[in-house]
Protein backbone atom coordinates (compact mmCIF):
# COMPACT_ATOMS: atom_id res chain seq x y z
CA UNK A 1 0.00 0.00 0.00
CA UNK A 2 1.58 3.85 -0.89
CA UNK A 3 0.25 5.82 2.73
CA UNK A 4 0.96 9.73 2.29
CA UNK A 5 2.28 11.33 5.64
CA UNK A 6 2.25 14.79 6.88
CA UNK A 7 2.47 16.80 9.99
CA UNK A 8 -0.11 19.68 10.20
CA UNK A 9 -0.34 23.01 12.47
CA UNK A 10 2.35 24.18 15.19
CA UNK A 11 5.19 21.87 15.20
CA UNK A 12 5.49 19.75 18.09
CA UNK A 13 8.21 17.73 20.11
CA UNK A 14 7.36 14.21 19.10
CA UNK A 15 6.86 14.72 15.56
CA UNK A 16 9.37 12.97 14.17
CA UNK A 17 9.06 9.98 16.75
CA UNK A 18 5.35 9.73 15.24
CA UNK A 19 7.04 9.61 11.37
CA UNK A 20 9.47 6.64 12.55
CA UNK A 21 7.56 4.46 13.72
CA UNK A 22 4.92 4.78 11.43
CA UNK A 23 7.89 4.03 8.75
CA UNK A 24 9.63 1.57 10.44
CA UNK A 25 6.01 -0.61 11.09
CA UNK A 26 4.82 0.04 7.46
CA UNK A 27 7.69 -1.11 5.88
CA UNK A 28 8.88 -4.05 7.81
CA UNK A 29 5.76 -5.32 8.47
CA UNK A 30 3.88 -4.65 5.93
CA UNK A 31 5.96 -3.89 2.95
CA UNK A 32 4.06 -0.19 2.60
CA UNK A 33 5.64 2.59 0.45
CA UNK A 34 5.39 5.59 2.41
CA UNK A 35 5.17 8.93 0.83
CA UNK A 36 5.95 12.56 3.04
CA UNK A 37 3.65 15.66 1.74
CA UNK A 38 5.75 18.91 2.41
CA UNK A 39 4.52 21.42 5.03
CA UNK A 40 1.06 20.07 6.40
CA UNK A 41 -2.00 20.15 3.47
CA UNK A 42 0.28 22.83 1.33
CA UNK A 43 2.56 19.62 0.34
CA UNK A 44 -1.07 17.65 -0.92
CA UNK A 45 -2.28 21.31 -3.02
CA UNK A 46 1.32 22.07 -4.14
CA UNK A 47 2.08 18.35 -5.02
CA UNK A 48 5.48 18.54 -2.54
CA UNK A 49 6.16 15.10 -1.23
CA UNK A 50 9.09 13.21 -0.73
CA UNK A 51 10.14 9.59 -0.27
CA UNK A 52 9.72 8.04 3.39
CA UNK A 53 11.98 5.38 3.80
CA UNK A 54 13.98 3.49 6.60
CA UNK A 55 17.65 5.45 5.60
CA UNK A 56 15.69 8.99 5.32
CA UNK A 57 14.45 8.11 8.97
CA UNK A 58 17.50 7.17 10.67
CA UNK A 59 18.65 9.46 13.93
CA UNK A 60 15.20 10.88 14.02
CA UNK A 61 13.32 9.97 16.95
CA UNK A 62 15.48 12.53 19.37
CA UNK A 63 15.31 14.96 16.95
CA UNK A 64 12.49 18.24 17.54
CA UNK A 65 10.49 19.87 14.88
CA UNK A 66 9.24 17.77 11.83
CA UNK A 67 11.15 16.52 8.99
CA UNK A 68 8.18 16.84 6.91
CA UNK A 69 8.11 20.73 7.63
CA UNK A 70 4.77 21.94 8.98
CA UNK A 71 2.08 25.27 8.11
CA UNK A 72 -1.24 26.17 9.08
CA UNK A 73 -2.71 26.21 5.59
CA UNK A 74 -6.30 25.03 5.12
CA UNK A 75 -7.43 23.53 2.08
CA UNK A 76 -10.74 24.68 2.82
CA UNK A 77 -9.83 27.95 2.39
CA UNK A 78 -9.14 27.15 -0.99
CA UNK A 79 -12.28 26.48 -3.20
CA UNK A 80 -10.55 24.10 -5.42
CA UNK A 81 -8.70 22.89 -2.25
CA UNK A 82 -10.64 19.56 -1.60
CA UNK A 83 -10.78 18.21 -4.88
CA UNK A 84 -6.80 19.25 -5.22
CA UNK A 85 -5.93 17.00 -2.10
CA UNK A 86 -8.20 14.15 -3.99
CA UNK A 87 -6.19 14.77 -7.32
CA UNK A 88 -2.57 14.70 -5.94
CA UNK A 89 -3.09 11.84 -4.08
CA UNK A 90 -4.38 10.10 -7.63
CA UNK A 91 -1.86 11.41 -9.25
CA UNK A 92 1.19 10.15 -7.04
CA UNK A 93 -0.74 6.69 -6.31
CA UNK A 94 -1.45 7.26 -2.40
CA UNK A 95 -4.38 5.54 -1.79
CA UNK A 96 -4.70 6.78 2.08
CA UNK A 97 -3.24 9.32 3.89
CA UNK A 98 -1.79 9.39 8.04
CA UNK A 99 -2.60 13.30 8.90
CA UNK A 100 -0.50 14.26 12.18
CA UNK A 101 -1.92 17.43 13.73
CA UNK A 102 -4.09 19.18 16.40
CA UNK A 103 -7.88 20.39 15.96
CA UNK A 104 -7.13 22.48 12.81
CA UNK A 105 -5.20 19.69 10.89
CA UNK A 106 -7.23 17.10 12.23
CA UNK A 107 -10.78 18.63 11.12
CA UNK A 108 -9.80 19.08 7.85
CA UNK A 109 -8.82 15.58 7.99
CA UNK A 110 -12.23 14.50 9.53
CA UNK A 111 -14.07 16.86 6.23
CA UNK A 112 -12.17 14.82 3.91
CA UNK A 113 -12.77 11.63 5.18
CA UNK A 114 -16.67 12.74 4.93
CA UNK A 115 -16.20 13.24 1.43
CA UNK A 116 -14.29 9.79 0.44
CA UNK A 117 -10.65 10.36 1.23
CA UNK A 118 -9.12 7.35 3.18
CA UNK A 119 -7.69 9.15 6.54
CA UNK A 120 -5.97 8.03 10.08
CA UNK A 121 -5.37 10.70 12.36
CA UNK A 122 -2.94 10.87 14.96
CA UNK A 123 -2.86 13.63 17.75
CA UNK A 124 -0.22 16.03 18.57
CA UNK A 125 -0.28 19.29 20.33
CA UNK A 126 1.71 21.05 22.94
CA UNK A 127 -1.38 22.54 24.41
CA UNK A 128 -2.69 19.54 25.12
CA UNK A 129 -6.09 20.99 24.13
CA UNK A 130 -7.10 17.87 21.93
CA UNK A 131 -10.52 16.18 23.15
CA UNK A 132 -11.29 12.18 23.03
CA UNK A 133 -7.27 11.66 24.17
CA UNK A 134 -6.22 12.05 27.75
CA UNK A 135 -2.81 13.39 26.63
CA UNK A 136 -1.18 14.22 23.58
CA UNK A 137 2.66 14.14 22.92
CA UNK A 138 4.77 17.53 23.12
CA UNK A 139 2.62 18.36 26.11
CA UNK A 140 5.39 16.91 28.98
CA UNK A 141 8.13 18.43 26.65
CA UNK A 142 6.73 22.00 27.18
CA UNK A 143 5.52 21.12 30.59
CA UNK A 144 9.23 20.22 31.63
CA UNK A 145 10.79 23.67 29.35
CA UNK A 146 8.18 25.75 31.40
CA UNK A 147 9.17 24.05 34.49
CA UNK A 148 12.78 24.54 34.32
CA UNK A 149 12.55 28.05 33.19
CA UNK A 150 10.23 28.61 36.55
CA UNK A 151 12.98 26.82 38.78
CA UNK A 152 15.27 29.55 37.00
CA UNK A 153 13.68 32.17 37.58
CA UNK A 154 12.78 31.92 40.79
CA UNK A 155 16.66 31.86 42.41
CA UNK A 156 16.82 35.72 39.94
CA UNK A 157 13.17 36.64 41.38
CA UNK A 158 14.37 36.09 45.09
CA UNK A 159 18.05 37.87 44.33
CA UNK A 160 16.26 40.49 43.67
CA UNK A 161 12.90 40.62 45.34
CA UNK A 162 11.04 41.19 42.09
CA UNK A 163 7.93 39.57 41.27
CA UNK A 164 8.43 37.49 37.97
CA UNK A 165 5.46 37.25 35.15
CA UNK A 166 6.10 33.78 33.21
CA UNK A 167 3.86 33.49 30.08
CA UNK A 168 3.03 30.31 28.29
CA UNK A 169 1.94 28.80 25.70
CA UNK A 170 -1.61 28.06 26.03
CA UNK A 171 -4.86 29.57 23.55
CA UNK A 172 -7.56 28.21 25.22
CA UNK A 173 -6.39 25.59 27.50
CA UNK A 174 -4.41 26.55 30.89
CA UNK A 175 -2.73 23.03 31.06
CA UNK A 176 0.87 24.30 30.32
CA UNK A 177 0.31 26.64 32.56
CA UNK A 178 -0.94 25.07 35.42
CA UNK A 179 1.08 22.03 35.66
CA UNK A 180 4.25 23.67 34.94
CA UNK A 181 3.29 26.46 37.73
CA UNK A 182 2.46 23.31 40.46
CA UNK A 183 5.65 21.73 39.28
CA UNK A 184 7.84 24.94 39.60
CA UNK A 185 5.77 26.39 42.94
CA UNK A 186 4.40 29.54 41.33
CA UNK A 187 2.38 31.69 43.39
CA UNK A 188 -0.02 32.69 40.87
CA UNK A 189 -1.06 31.07 38.15
CA UNK A 190 -3.47 32.25 35.42
CA UNK A 191 -5.34 30.49 32.76
CA UNK A 192 -7.60 30.84 29.85
CA UNK A 193 -10.14 29.25 31.24
CA UNK A 194 -11.05 31.26 34.25
CA UNK A 195 -10.69 35.41 33.42
CA UNK A 196 -8.83 36.48 36.83
CA UNK A 197 -9.07 39.59 38.93
CA UNK A 198 -6.18 41.63 38.89
CA UNK A 199 -7.19 42.88 42.54
CA UNK A 200 -7.31 39.57 44.06
CA UNK A 201 -3.91 39.00 42.00
CA UNK A 202 -2.10 41.52 43.66
CA UNK A 203 -3.52 40.78 47.12
CA UNK A 204 -2.22 37.38 46.59
CA UNK A 205 1.14 38.91 45.98
CA UNK A 206 0.33 41.45 48.79
CA UNK A 207 -0.17 38.76 51.73
CA UNK A 208 2.87 36.78 51.14
CA UNK A 209 5.19 39.84 51.55
CA UNK A 210 3.43 40.62 54.37
CA UNK A 211 4.63 37.43 55.31
CA UNK A 212 8.17 37.73 54.63
CA UNK A 213 8.68 36.72 51.01
CA UNK A 214 9.39 39.06 49.19
CA UNK A 215 9.16 37.63 45.57
CA UNK A 216 6.90 36.09 43.76
CA UNK A 217 6.10 33.98 40.49
CA UNK A 218 3.09 34.82 38.33
CA UNK A 219 2.43 32.17 35.40
CA UNK A 220 0.27 33.29 33.00
CA UNK A 221 -1.11 31.44 29.89
CA UNK A 222 -1.36 33.48 26.70
CA UNK A 223 -5.26 33.26 26.12
CA UNK A 224 -5.54 33.97 30.05
CA UNK A 225 -8.07 37.06 30.44
CA UNK A 226 -9.34 39.99 32.78
CA UNK A 227 -12.36 39.49 34.17
CA UNK A 228 -14.69 41.66 31.41
CA UNK A 229 -11.40 42.46 30.09
CA UNK A 230 -9.80 42.45 26.56
CA UNK A 231 -7.72 39.80 25.10
CA UNK A 232 -4.13 41.14 24.39
CA UNK A 233 -4.14 40.30 20.62
CA UNK A 234 -1.42 41.63 18.35
CA UNK A 235 -2.91 43.46 15.66
CA UNK A 236 -1.14 41.13 12.89
CA UNK A 237 -3.66 39.48 10.21
CA UNK A 238 -5.42 35.92 11.45
CA UNK A 239 -4.13 32.52 10.47
CA UNK A 240 -5.98 29.95 8.03
CA UNK A 241 -8.03 28.94 10.57
CA UNK A 242 -8.87 31.97 11.74
CA UNK A 243 -7.12 32.52 14.87
CA UNK A 244 -5.22 35.95 16.06
CA UNK A 245 -1.57 35.72 17.02
CA UNK A 246 -1.84 35.92 21.12
CA UNK A 247 0.98 37.44 22.98
CA UNK A 248 0.96 40.47 25.12
CA UNK A 249 -0.58 39.39 28.28
CA UNK A 250 2.60 39.36 30.19
CA UNK A 251 3.93 42.73 29.69
CA UNK A 252 0.09 43.63 30.29
CA UNK A 253 0.21 42.53 34.05
CA UNK A 254 3.99 43.50 35.12
CA UNK A 255 2.56 47.14 33.89
CA UNK A 256 -0.49 46.41 36.53
CA UNK A 257 0.85 43.89 39.06
CA UNK A 258 3.90 46.77 39.37
CA UNK A 259 1.74 49.87 38.99
CA UNK A 260 -1.02 48.44 41.78
CA UNK A 261 1.59 46.61 44.27
CA UNK A 262 4.61 49.00 44.14
CA UNK A 263 6.73 45.98 43.81
CA UNK A 264 9.14 45.37 41.02
CA UNK A 265 7.88 43.49 38.46
CA UNK A 266 9.04 41.94 35.21
CA UNK A 267 7.82 39.35 32.54
CA UNK A 268 9.08 36.90 30.19
CA UNK A 269 7.28 35.41 27.70
CA UNK A 270 8.36 31.77 27.04
CA UNK A 271 7.44 31.46 23.43
CA UNK A 272 8.60 29.18 20.86
CA UNK A 273 11.02 27.53 23.17
CA UNK A 274 8.33 25.35 24.69
CA UNK A 275 7.90 23.70 21.31
CA UNK A 276 11.15 23.58 20.08
CA UNK A 277 13.86 21.07 20.83
CA UNK A 278 14.21 17.02 22.12
CA UNK A 279 11.14 15.05 23.42
CA UNK A 280 11.02 13.88 26.47
CA UNK A 281 11.14 9.58 27.30
CA UNK A 282 7.82 9.87 27.57
CA UNK A 283 6.39 11.95 24.62
CA UNK A 284 8.91 9.76 22.38
CA UNK A 285 7.01 6.31 23.77
CA UNK A 286 3.68 8.31 23.42
CA UNK A 287 4.51 9.47 19.78
CA UNK A 288 6.00 5.91 19.24
CA UNK A 289 2.38 4.14 20.50
CA UNK A 290 0.40 6.72 18.62
CA UNK A 291 2.16 6.36 15.08
CA UNK A 292 2.34 2.08 15.53
CA UNK A 293 -1.26 2.34 16.17
CA UNK A 294 -2.38 4.38 13.17
CA UNK A 295 -0.63 1.81 10.37
CA UNK A 296 -2.29 -0.66 12.58
CA UNK A 297 -5.52 1.27 11.89
CA UNK A 298 -4.50 2.11 8.50
CA UNK A 299 -3.83 -2.05 7.48
CA UNK A 300 -7.51 -2.44 9.44
CA UNK A 301 -9.24 -0.32 6.90
CA UNK A 302 -10.53 2.21 10.36
CA UNK A 303 -10.60 5.00 8.20
CA UNK A 304 -12.20 8.69 9.92
CA UNK A 305 -10.19 7.30 12.83
CA UNK A 306 -7.58 8.65 15.25
CA UNK A 307 -5.63 6.91 17.50
CA UNK A 308 -5.77 8.22 21.21
CA UNK A 309 -4.44 7.63 24.48
CA UNK A 310 -7.47 6.76 27.14
CA UNK A 311 -5.97 5.86 30.24
CA UNK A 312 -2.63 3.89 29.96
CA UNK A 313 -4.36 1.92 26.51
CA UNK A 314 -4.23 3.16 22.97
CA UNK A 315 -7.07 3.50 21.17
CA UNK A 316 -9.42 4.72 18.10
CA UNK A 317 -11.86 7.22 18.53
CA UNK A 318 -13.62 8.63 15.76
CA UNK A 319 -11.47 12.07 13.96
CA UNK A 320 -15.47 13.58 14.28
CA UNK A 321 -15.25 12.96 17.97
CA UNK A 322 -12.01 13.90 18.46
CA UNK A 323 -12.24 17.95 17.07
CA UNK A 324 -15.85 18.10 17.94
CA UNK A 325 -14.91 19.32 21.16
CA UNK A 326 -11.46 20.68 22.60
CA UNK A 327 -10.31 19.83 26.04
CA UNK A 328 -9.97 22.30 28.96
CA UNK A 329 -8.80 22.89 32.60
CA UNK A 330 -12.40 21.93 34.59
CA UNK A 331 -12.89 24.39 37.08
CA UNK A 332 -12.58 21.65 40.00
CA UNK A 333 -9.12 20.63 38.60
CA UNK A 334 -7.63 24.54 39.09
CA UNK A 335 -9.28 24.84 42.20
CA UNK A 336 -7.58 21.58 43.55
CA UNK A 337 -4.27 23.42 43.39
CA UNK A 338 -5.60 26.86 45.12
CA UNK A 339 -4.22 25.84 48.60
CA UNK A 340 -0.71 26.19 47.21
CA UNK A 341 -0.55 29.30 45.96
CA UNK A 342 -0.05 32.83 47.08
O1 LIG B 1 0.84 24.63 19.06
C1 LIG B 1 -0.11 25.45 19.67
C2 LIG B 1 0.50 26.76 19.94
O2 LIG B 1 1.69 26.47 20.60
C3 LIG B 1 -0.30 27.77 20.75
O3 LIG B 1 -0.17 27.68 22.14
C4 LIG B 1 0.19 29.08 20.21
O4 LIG B 1 -0.69 30.13 20.38
C5 LIG B 1 0.37 28.77 18.79
O5 LIG B 1 0.78 27.42 18.73
C6 LIG B 1 1.27 29.69 18.06
O6 LIG B 1 1.88 29.06 16.97
P1 LIG B 1 2.16 29.77 15.57
O7 LIG B 1 2.77 31.08 15.85
O8 LIG B 1 3.11 28.80 14.92
O9 LIG B 1 0.87 29.88 14.84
Amino acid sequence: MRIGVLTGGGDCPGLNAVIRSVVRKAITEFDDELVGFRDGWRGLLDGVAQPLTLESTIGILPRGGTILGSSRTNPYKREDGPRVVVDTMARRGVECLIAIGGDDTLGVAARLHEEGVKIVGVPKTIDNDLGATDMTFGFDTAMHVATEAIDRLHTTAESHNRILVVEVMGRQAGWIALYAGVAGGADVILIPEIPFDIEKVCEMIRRRHARGRYFSIVVVAEGAMPKAGMLAVSDRELDEFGHPRLGGIGQQLEGEIEALTGFETRATVLGYVQRGGTPTAFDRVLATRLGLAAVDAVHHGQWGMMTALKGARIELVTLAEAVAQSREVPQEEYERYAVLLG
